[in-house]
């Protein structure tokens, strides 16, 4: 059982817990993932780390409740526990020799590109933060980027923070403004990983994804995971989850993604028949 430490609210249906784990802690690094399973009757989801603490022991992650698992771990609260969590799982993130770097982050997955952008500037390099979101109201983490980059862009897609364009409008400006990445780390929907790895190709510059495949185990056995990557079958949980944006199959992804929309639906219209009382404002 993991004690939840803390719990808060950072963005409309999006939740950070910081989780007493000292173990895994001690051993994660930025890019990995971890299993949860919130309950007995939870189901298992994988959340690649938002943040690790090696002292107190605690890793942080955040969740956005879209299906019905997420929603039941973020109906637990500070002082609760989770039934399980394993990890670290997956390949650490290759962030060696890279000096210059634009972080992309899409929505949510700005949780995700956060420890590889806290990482490469604890490390001394040149970080760049580029983030988009949908509108104002949904922008998260904004403080957190800010403390950890030289330069923080935050664009929504409708304008709305006075900022409009998508993340490909912000770094193309950057390249012809005359940045000089040794790389581009992007994460967030698919899509948006599909036409940041397309505009950076076309400058040459090197650029990690982070795939989010449906993943069962975790360890490379049912090959739920699977991603075509420069022609060849690989594994996001044990070859992953970053890979070589440039050499991704993104419409495959995109494809299998979206494989089981009617169970998920199913099931979220089940757990809110259930639930409804308890998710109120709680969620
Ligand atoms: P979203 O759909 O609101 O998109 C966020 C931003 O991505 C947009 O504001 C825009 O700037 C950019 N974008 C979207 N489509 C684009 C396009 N066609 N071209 C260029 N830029 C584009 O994001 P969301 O609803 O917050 O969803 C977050 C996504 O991130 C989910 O799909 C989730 O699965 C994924 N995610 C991935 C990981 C990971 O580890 N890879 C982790 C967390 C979340
Ligand atoms: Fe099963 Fe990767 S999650 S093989």
């Amino acid at each position: 059982m993991f004690k939840i430490l803390s719990k808060e609210t950072i963005g409309v249906s999006i939740v950070r817990m910081v989780i007493e784990a000292p173990r895994i802690a001690s051993k994660i690094g930025p890019g990995q993932f971890v299993i949860i399973l919130s309950d007995e009757k939870g189901e298992r989801i994988p959340l690649t780390v938002a943040d690790f603490d090696r002292e107190k022991g605690s890793i942080t992650i955040i969740c956005q409740t879209i299906g019905a698992s997420t929603k039941r771990l973020a109906l637990l609260n500070e002082g609760e526990f989770i039934r399980d969590v394993v990890g670290p799982l997956g390949r650490p993130t290759d962030l060696d020799g890279i000096k210059s770097v634009a972080v992309i982050g899409g929505g949510v997955g700005c949780a995700i590109a956060y420890p590889q952008a806290k990482y490469l500037y604890n490390s001394g390099a040149r970080v760049d933060i580029i983030a988009g979101f949908r509108s104002k109201d949904l922008i998260i983490l904004e403080d957190d980027m800010k403390a950890v980059s030289h330069d923080l862009t935050v664009l929504t897609d409708d304008g709305s923070n006075g900022n409009k364009g998508l993340v490909t409008d912000g770094l193309r400006k950057k390249i012809e403004d005359g940045a000089d990445y040794d790389a581009v780390i992007a994460i967030g929907p698919p899509i948006m990983m599909k036409f940041v790895s397309l505009l950076t190709k076309q400058y040459s510059i090197k650029t990690i994804v982070s795939m989010n495949p449906i993943m069962i185990d975790g360890t490379g056995m049912c090959g739920g995971c699977r991603l075509t990557v420069g022609g060849e079958t690989k594994f996001a949980c044990i070859d992953g989850p970053d890979f070589d944006g440039h050499l991704v199959d993104f419409d495959e992804l995109i494809r299998r993604n979206g494989m089981y929309k009617n169970e998920e639906a199913c099931e979220n219209e089940r757990f809110h028949e259930c639930n409804l009382d308890k998710i109120g404002g709680d969620v």
